[in-house]
C-alpha cells in the first residue's frame, strides 16, 4: 500500500474541509510527491506573515526597509528561472489537432508516463502547501475554484495576493463542489537530512508546464516563476478557461479591462489585448494628461478578462484575478503614477535590484527624478554601479522583474472591479509591439475585420517569455502562448459570438487596432505613449458616439490629425504622419506574413478570414 497514512504521513486536513474528492486527491498526490509534511492554507494575514518570515529565514525573501516599503519583500530567482517557458508548455488534448499547430502537444497517456517518474518523490524533504483559491468573486456564478498543491511557500504567498485564497473556498466547495486540480513542484527534492543550498530551488534541467484540457488538470514541474508556478493565472484563467469558454459559450482573454468616464459623467468600458509586456498594466491604470480635465480612467483588471454574453445582448467582463503580477522595469511616476502609488506597501518584488538603504530599484525608475543610485545589489546579488552598467551592460533588475500586489492598493481601482455581474464592454482593442508598418490606431469596419486584425496581430517578442527578444512573431489576440485549444477554432468561436449577439438584437462592441510602438529612423519611439494614449482612447469614444468621422484606409478607419485632441502635447502633423502612415511596400510584405500565418493555421481556419485578406489585398492594390 502506498497511501500517505501508511507511509506515516498525516494529511492534516482541517475539520472544515468536507469535500471527499478533494481529500482523496490530496492523499493521492501526497502518496505520489512524498512531501515531508502537508499544510492547508487558510488565507489569513497571520499565515501570510508567518510564511513570509519563513521565506526570510530561508533566504528566499529579503525584508525591505519598513520605513521605505512597509511589509514588503524582495525575492531573487535562480538565473535559469526568470520567465514563462513557452517551449516547455504543453496542451495534452486527446487529439493533436485539438491542441492545434501553435501549442506543444503530447498524447495524455504518454505525458502521464513522462511525468510519473518526475513527480514521484518530487516534494521529498519539503512541505506540500494546499492552496485553495477562487478565480472571480467567491461564490459568484462566474467564479471557478482551483486547488493548487505546491512545495513552494513563495507560490503560496503570491497566490494569497493574486487570487481570493483561503478557508472560505472550502465552504463554497462544500461536500460535492468541483475544482480544477493544479499540482506544482519546483522539482528539487531533498534527500534525508539534506538542506537547500540555494534560496530559489528549481530544476534547471527539466521543466514541464502541462495542461489536460479534457480532464481540466494542470501539472507544473521545475520552475518557481510567475505564470509557470502561479497556476491560477495563465494555466487556469487562460489555457483551461479558454476550453471552458469554448464549451460554454464565453471568452477567456489576455485582456485588461478599464472604465473611462467623460466630464459629463458618462462611463464606458474597454477591454484590450496586448501581448505580454506590451502595456496592459500601464493602459489599465492610465492617468489622463493635461487637457483632459474631468476625464477619469479606472482599473477593473490588468491582465485577464472572462467575458460572457448576457440576456440583454451585451458582453460582460470580469477580472478573475485579485492582484497584479506586473512588469517593474520602465515603471515610474511619469509613465504610471497609479502603479507607483500601488507599490508603497505590502508588495512582493521579484528580480528587481536592492538599494543600500533597503529599498528597491529598476531600470527606468530614474526617468522622473533623474537620480540613478550610485550603488545597488543587482537581481543576481552582485554589486552594481552606473559605471559597471556602462562597461558591461549589466542590468540592475532583470527585464522581466515583477511586483505582486493586491488590487486594493491601486488608487484607480474601479468600484465595480469585483462585481460578479461584470461590466458591459463598449469596445475591444488589440495592439502589438511593432516598430514599423502598423498604424497608431484604426477601427475595424466590421466585427469580421476586427477578428481579422486580432487574428493576424504581430508583435516583437519581450522578456516576459524565455528566448530571443525583439523578433516579430504572430501573436493572435495576444493569446499565442495562452490559447488552450486549436487557434483556428478559437477564431471561429470569436466569429460565432457576432451572430449570437446580433440575434439578441444589440449593438456589438467596436473593435480597434492600436500600435504605441512605431519608431523613427533613429530607433526612438515617436508616439509618447502611456498617459498620452488617452488621446487615442478619446477618439475611440468619439467614434462610439458618432462624433468623429474618421477616414477610410486600407486597414480600417483612421483618425484625421484634427480629430485627436492635442491640448498640452506638442505633436506635429508630420509626426502624426510618421505613426499613422500606411506604407504600400511594408504592407505587401505584411500581408505575405499573414498568408504564411494562415497556412500554418489551415486546419479549421474560417474561410471568412481568407476572404477578408483578399479584400485587404484589393484595397492595398488600389493605393
Ligand atoms: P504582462 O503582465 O506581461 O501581460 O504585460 P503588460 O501587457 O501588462 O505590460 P506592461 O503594462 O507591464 O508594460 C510592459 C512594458 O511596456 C513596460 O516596460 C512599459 O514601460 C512599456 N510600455 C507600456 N505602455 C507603453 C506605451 O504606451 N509606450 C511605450 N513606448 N512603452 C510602453
Ligand atoms: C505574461 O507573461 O503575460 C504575464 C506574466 O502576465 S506571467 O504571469 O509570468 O505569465
Ligand atoms: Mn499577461
Amino acid at each position: 500500500m502506498n497511501s500517505p497514512v501508511m507511509q506515516g504521513l498525516n494529511l492534516n486536513a482541517p475539520a472544515y474541509v468536507k469535500n471527499a474528492k478533494l481529500i482523496a486527491w490530496v492523499a493521492d498526490m501526497a502518496a505520489l510527491c512524498k512531501p515531508e509534511t502537508i499544510y492547508w492554507c487558510d488565507g489569513s494575514q497571520d499565515e501570510y506573515d508567518r510564511l513570509c518570515q519563513q521565506l526570510v529565514d530561508a533566504g528566499t525573501f529579503k525584508k525591505l526597509n519598513p520605513a521605505k516599503r512597509p511589509n514588503s519583500f524582495l525575492a531573487c530567482s535562480d538565473p535559469s528561472d526568470v520567465a514563462r517557458v513557452e517551449d516547455r508548455t504543453y496542451i495534452c488534448s486527446e487529439k493533436k489537432e485539438n491542441a492545434g499547430p501553435t501549442n506543444n502537444w503530447m498524447a495524455p497517456a504518454e505525458m502521464r508516463a513522462t511525468l510519473q517518474p518526475l513527480f514521484d518523490g518530487c516534494m521529498k524533504g519539503r512541505t506540500m502547501y494546499v492552496v485553495p483559491f477562487s478565480m472571480g468573486p467567491l461564490g459568484s456564478h462566474i467564479a471557478h475554484i482551483g486547488i493548487e498543491l505546491t512545495d513552494s511557500a513563495y507560490v503560496a504567498v503570491n497566490q494569497k495576493i493574486m487570487t481570493r485564497m483561503g478557508k472560505a473556498v472550502f465552504d463554497v466547495l462544500g461536500v460535492n463542489g468541483d475544482f480544477v486540480p493544479c499540482v506544482h513542484t519546483v522539482g528539487a527534492p531533498l534527500a534525508e537530512g539534506e538542506k537547500d543550498t540555494t534560496a530559489w530551488p528549481c530544476n534547471a534541467a527539466t521543466k514541464y508546464i502541462v495542461h489536460y484540457p479534457e480532464t481540466r488538470e494542470i501539472w507544473s514541474y521545475g520552475s518557481g516563476y510567475g505564470g509557470n508556478a502561479l497556476l491560477g493565472k495563465k494555466c487556469f484563467a487562460l489555457r483551461i478557461a479558454s476550453n471552458m469558454g469554448r464549451d460554454q459559450g464565453w471568452l477567456a482573454e489576455h485582456m485588461l479591462i478599464l472604465g473611462v468616464t467623460n466630464p459629463q459623467g458618462k462611463k464606458y468600458h474597454v477591454a484590450a489585448a496586448f501581448p505580454s509586456a506590451c502595456g496592459k498594466t500601464n493602459f489599465s491604470m492610465l492617468v489622463p494628461p493635461a487637457g483632459f480635465e474631468g476625464w477619469k480612467v479606472t482599473t477593473i483588471g490588468d491582465d485577464i478578462a472572462w467575458i460572457k454574453p448576457h440576456e440583454d445582448g451585451k458582453l460582460y467582463a470580469i477580472n478573475p484575478e485579485a492582484g497584479y503580477f506586473g512588469v517593474a522595469p520602465g515603471t515610474n511616476t511619469l509613465t504610471n503614477p497609479n502603479c507607483m502609488a500601488s507599490l508603497h506597501k505590502d508588495v512582493i518584488f521579484t528580480n528587481v535590484a536592492l538599494t543600500d538603504d533597503g529599498d528597491v530599484w529598476w531600470e527606468g525608475m530614474e526617468k522622473d527624478s533623474g537620480n540613478t543610485p550610485a550603488h545597488l545589489i543587482d537581481w543576481q546579488g552582485k554589486d552594481w554601479t552606473p559605471e559597471i552598467a556602462k562597461q558591461t551592460g549589466a542590468k540592475a533588475a532583470h527585464p522581466n522583474a515583477r511586483f505582486t500586489v493586491t488590487a486594493g492598493n491601486n488608487p484607480a481601482l474601479d468600484p465595480a472591479w469585483d462585481d460578479p455581474s461584470g461590466v458591459a464592454i463598449d469596445a475591444f482593442i488589440f495592439g502589438g509591439r511593432r516598430s514599423t508598418t502598423v498604424p497608431l490606431v484604426t477601427e475595424a469596419r466590421t466585427w469580421m475585420e476586427g477578428v481579422y486584425m486580432a487574428a493576424t496581430m504581430g508583435s516583437e517578442t519581450t522578456a516576459a517569455a524565455f528566448g530571443a527578444q525583439g523578433v516579430v512573431r504572430r501573436d493572435p489576440f495576444a493569446m499565442l502562448p495562452f490559447c488552450g485549444y486549436n487557434m483556428s477554432d478559437y477564431f471561429q468561436h470569436w466569429l460565432d459570438m457576432e451572430h449570437k449577439l446580433e440575434d439578441m438584437g444589440h449593438t456589438l462592441p467596436k473593435i480597434f487596432c492600436v500600435n504605441w510602438f512605431r519608431k523613427d529612423e533613429a530607433g526612438k519611439f515617436v508616439w509618447p505613449g502611456y498617459g498620452e494614449n488617452m488621446r487615442v482612447l478619446k477618439w475611440m469614444i468619439d467614434r462610439i458616439e458618432g462624433q468623429a468621422q474618421g477616414q477610410d484606409t486600407m486597414f480600417g478607419i483612421a483618425p484625421t490629425y484634427g480629430e485627436l485632441t492635442w491640448t498640452g502635447l506638442p505633436f506635429t502633423a508630420e509626426q502624426f504622419k510618421t505613426v499613422t502612415s500606411i506604407d504600400k511596400a511594408a504592407w505587401t510584405e505584411e500581408l505575405k506574413l499573414h498568408e504564411a500565418h494562415f497556412e500554418q493555421l489551415a486546419y479549421h481556419l474560417p474561410t471568412e478570414l481568407v476572404e477578408t485578406k483578399a479584400a485587404l489585398e484589393q484595397r492595398l492594390a488600389a493605393i
